[in-house]
């Protein structure tokens, strides 16, 4: 209802200088969402901010502000509470008016962007040849979340997948792989090295055990950098045979995103150290090259370096890091570049973000954001780890979330003696228990850590994935159990709000562009959450207290109209997190 809040705004302002005189123009009406819905809908606080300057007490202000105040059009008569508060209540039928306004608008009311922005997220970045972690789950998940809105918002999105497939271990593993597999790199067929992250263990012992090996290694990755066919052709594989591996998670979980490695960014290396030495900005120290940083220093006070130049002559993740933002400001023409990593990162990002501004690369036209987010914790309070102590493979995580939802169902079903499908109870549990991974991430302030609990994210009942498609299946079910096609209602069925809970649902629904502001703003997930969750309530609510199929008309077809906008907007909003409804439950 932003619109609304802007319409108050133009009324309070002249309400102002009608009492006060032109100097008040522009005075700030210090209006926001009432605290307590007891309070109406809207409270100002402006009254005890002027009294000083008008020399009088707050109530006497508010007093004459509410007699100047014209919005009988959409609100009751304004009150004025405690030392001075001002408070808004909508009329219904304003309400009335504005959920009409949106019943036949497939967005709901929420508008694109008069400002559409080239925005590129770089999420998700999991590491070639090692395990996709639940860090990277976070990251994937928050930044497919934070990319929908935006996109749907108007932005231009770039996803962007920075994968580590770049370093010297590359090395260790191109000689492991032509000592364990010699006929991977001579068929045509992509081999199946089977588990990734073993080869990887493998391939570390015999490096740390055998000097010959250790010095092959060393010679693997000069070969590769000089680009030698067979040593990129070995390189290939082991990013082919990762890639796979993450495909399955990213086709679990809806995610579509770029992959634009750190390897890309090979050409642009030399320049960016070229470059900074050419600004002044590249200093010495101990044989590498480095950029000595404002604002961070170590323990002796003494300013700290960031190396983009490693003394044998390599470069490193800050290098590759610099590289690709001028790649994405320069080429890809990005007006902001959002990074969704975990908190650990934060001064990387800060230091990176600092020497791009320092040497130019960073206009003041761009935008550089650093979206932190917290640790996944195990129940005991710590990393989340298997029983063996080893990290969880997402893999198996997101199949023991689909399995638990599959009995947590398969009891359900037995207690309501209902029978199903094979497939229909295979798609359920697959969708409520990849629903409720994603959700337990996105409903947590994403700077906190959280602990990994399947049964709490798999509840029916509290802030959960499950709680919400079930509303949403609620809704479908007065429409089958009523025989009613939702969508023949017409969008000029008209919705009468008389009670109170009826009153509560559609001001609710009508806040949804508030929500996904918030959100655009703060890039916090968990707000659009948040309100999802209070829309379920406030509809269950509803349905507890009004009739709906009994009703008499004109409130059935009201009722009905208003569920229907509830379930629209429950499935509208759940898509912007990346979970689809489900129609039966
Ligand atoms: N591969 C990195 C990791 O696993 C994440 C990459 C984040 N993006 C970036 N541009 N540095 O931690």
């Amino acid at each position: 209802m932003t619109s609304t809040l802007e319409q108050l705004k133009t009324r309070f302002d002249k309400a102002l200088v009608a009492a006060f005189g032109e100097e008040l123009a522009g005075a700030d009406p210090m209006l926001v969402p009432a605290s307590n819905p007891k309070f109406g809908d809207y409270q100002s606080n402006a009254a005890m901010s002027l009294a000083k300057r008008l020399k009088q007490k707050p109530r006497a202000i508010a007093e004459q502000i509410v007699q100047s105040l014209d919005v009988a059009d959409f609100c009751m008569p304004p009150e004025v509470a405690g030392p001075g508060f001002i408070n808004f209540t909508l009329l219904p039928t304003y309400l009335e008016k504005l959920l009409a306004a949106i019943q036949g608008d497939d967005r709901l009311g929420i508008e694109p962007t008069k400002n559409p922005e080239r925005i590129a997220i770089d999420f998700s970045g999991p590491n070639i040849a090692k395990e996709m972690h639940v860090g990277h789950l976070r990251s994937t998940i928050i930044g497919d979340c934070i990319a929908r809105i935006l996109e749907f918002r108007g932005h231009d999105v770039l996803r962007l997948n920075h994968v580590g497939d770049w370093g010297t271990q590359f090395g260790m593993l191109i000689a492991y792989l032509r000592e364990a597999y010699p006929e991977a790199l001579t068929t045509a067929d992509a081999l199946d090295l089977g588990d990734l992250v073993q080869f990887y263990k493998k391939a570390k012992k015999r490096f740390d055990e055998d000097g010959d090996f250790k010095e092959r290694s060393r010679q693997e990755v000069v070969q590769l950098q000089a680009g030698a066919e067979d040593s990129r052709r070995a390189w290939q594989l082991l990013c082919e045979q990762s890639r796979r591996e993450f495909q399955v998670i990213y086709y679990l979980l809806d995610i579509e995103i770029t992959e634009r490695g750190e390897s890309f960014y090979n050409p642009f290396l030399p320049a960016v150290v070229e470059d900074l030495a050419k600004l002044g900005l590249l200093e010495e120290d101990g044989g590498a090259g480095c950029v000595f940083l404002e604002g961070f220093t170590n323990k002796a006070g003494e300013p700290q370096p960031l190396i983009v130049q490693k003394s044998n002559g390599g470069y490193n993740y800050a290098t590759t890091d610099l590289a690709a933002l001028r790649y994405r400001i320069g080429s890809e023409e990005a007006q902001r570049i959002i990074y969704i990593t975990d908190i650990g990162q934060s001064s990387h990002f800060a230091q990176v973000f600092q020497v791009a501004r320092r040497a130019g690369w960073i206009t003041e036209d761009v935008d550089t954001i650093h979206v932190p987010f917290g640790l996944v914790l195990g129940s005991g309070g710590t990393k989340l780890k298997t029983r063996e102590g080893d990290t969880v493979r997402l893999r198996d995580l997101l199949d023991e979330a689909i399995a638990r939802a599959r009995s947590d169902l398969e009891a359900r079903l037995e207690e309501e003696k209902r029978q199903e499908t094979e497939e229909f109870i295979a798609n359920v549990a697959k969708r409520v228990g990849l629903s409720a991974v994603k959700y337990a991430d996105l409903s947590q302030n994403r700077t906190s850590n959280y602990v990994f609990s399947y049964d709490k994210m798999l509840a029916l009942q509290g802030n959960t994935a499950p709680y919400m498609l079930y509303a949403y299946v609620r809704v479908q079910g007065i429409s089958r159990k009523g025989e009613i096609d939702f969508d023949k209602l017409g969008a000029d069925a008209t919705i009468v709000l008389k009670e109170e809970t009826e009153v509560a649902l559609a001001k609710h629904i009508l806040q949804l562009s508030d929500a996904i502001a918030a959100v655009e703003e703060e890039l916090l997930p968990n707000r659009l959450c948040q309100y999802l969750f209070e829309l379920s309530q406030k509809f269950n609510q509803f349905y507890d207290r009004c009739p709906v199929l009994q009703a008499e008309e004109p409130e059935r077809t009201s009722r009905l109209v208003l569920c229907h906008l509830a379930a629209r907007t429950l499935k509208l909003g759940l898509s912007l997190l990346g979970i689809s409804v489900l129609e039966r439950m």
